[in-house]
């Protein structure tokens, strides 16, 4: 599974990447609201730090908006994505958008039918939103393994971007599901390493290890 990072902090997109752990980063115009950057700054930054797909989000609401938003905002970079919703506008633009050869990733998924139009309409990556589901006490992660099972059926190539991924559980069952990537903040990627045993284990090695004496270096 490929892990985006879903942040505009280029600092924590940084440290990440300098551990081989960004294949790509997603922001929305609330991570770049969070940043206080403005949007080509920020995001010509990321793409420096990056060479994966890097999502950069349209924000008109019309098809034609979003195309020529989706265009300007793929000067910033080679590796961008443009980013729009999935409203039947954002099918038509992710159609041109694709059409041009252009990489789109359609946010804002919450069906199993939105996401087999998506792929229809030449998606590159589907990004559908556990945490906002599971917000509303639906179950994000059965849509997650919905989509895969439609995909896989069809032989779909649109890429399962699982979004809104909130705790280290959700990484884990993205993966058992077969989600192609997983966008999750810096937190939720670095908390993977964290176990209480693995605490508990060191803790009680470094006891023994001052009872020896001895020293390696
Ligand atoms: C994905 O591309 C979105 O930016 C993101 O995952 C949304 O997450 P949230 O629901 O925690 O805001």
């Amino acid at each position: 599974m490929k892990f985006f990072v879903d942040t505009a902090d280029t600092d924590a997109i940084r440290e990440l990447a300098e551990l081989g752990m960004v294949d790509g980063v997603t922001t929305n115009p609330s991570l770049i609201m969070k940043s206080g950057r403005d949007i080509r700054e920020v995001t010509r930054e990321i793409c420096e730090i990056v060479s994966g797909p890097v999502s950069a989000e349209t924000v008109a609401l019309d098809a034609e908006g979003m195309i020529a938003e989706g265009r300007e905002l793929a000067k910033i970079a080679d590796n961008i994505a443009i980013k729009v919703p999935l409203t039947w506008d954002g099918l038509k633009a992710c159609k041109v958008l694709s059409g041009e050869g252009r990489m789109v990733n359609v946010t804002l998924c919450f069906s199993a039918n939105q996401a087999l139009l998506a792929a229809k309409a030449g998606a590159t990556f589907i990004s559908p939103f556990i945490g906002r589901l599971d917000d509303i006490n639906l179950d994000g992660m059965s849509l997650i393994a919905d989509i895969r099972q439609i995909y896989d059926n069809y032989g779909f190539q649109t890429e399962i971007l699982a979004a809104s991924i909130r705790s280290v559980n959700h990484m884990a069952e993205a993966a058992k599901i077969g989600a192609d990537v997983a966008t999750a903040p810096p937190a939720v990627i670095k908390a993977m390493a964290s176990h209480p045993l693995t605490d508990r284990g060191l803790e009680g090695f470094l006891k023994d290890w001052a009872k020896t004496g001895q020293k390696i270096l």
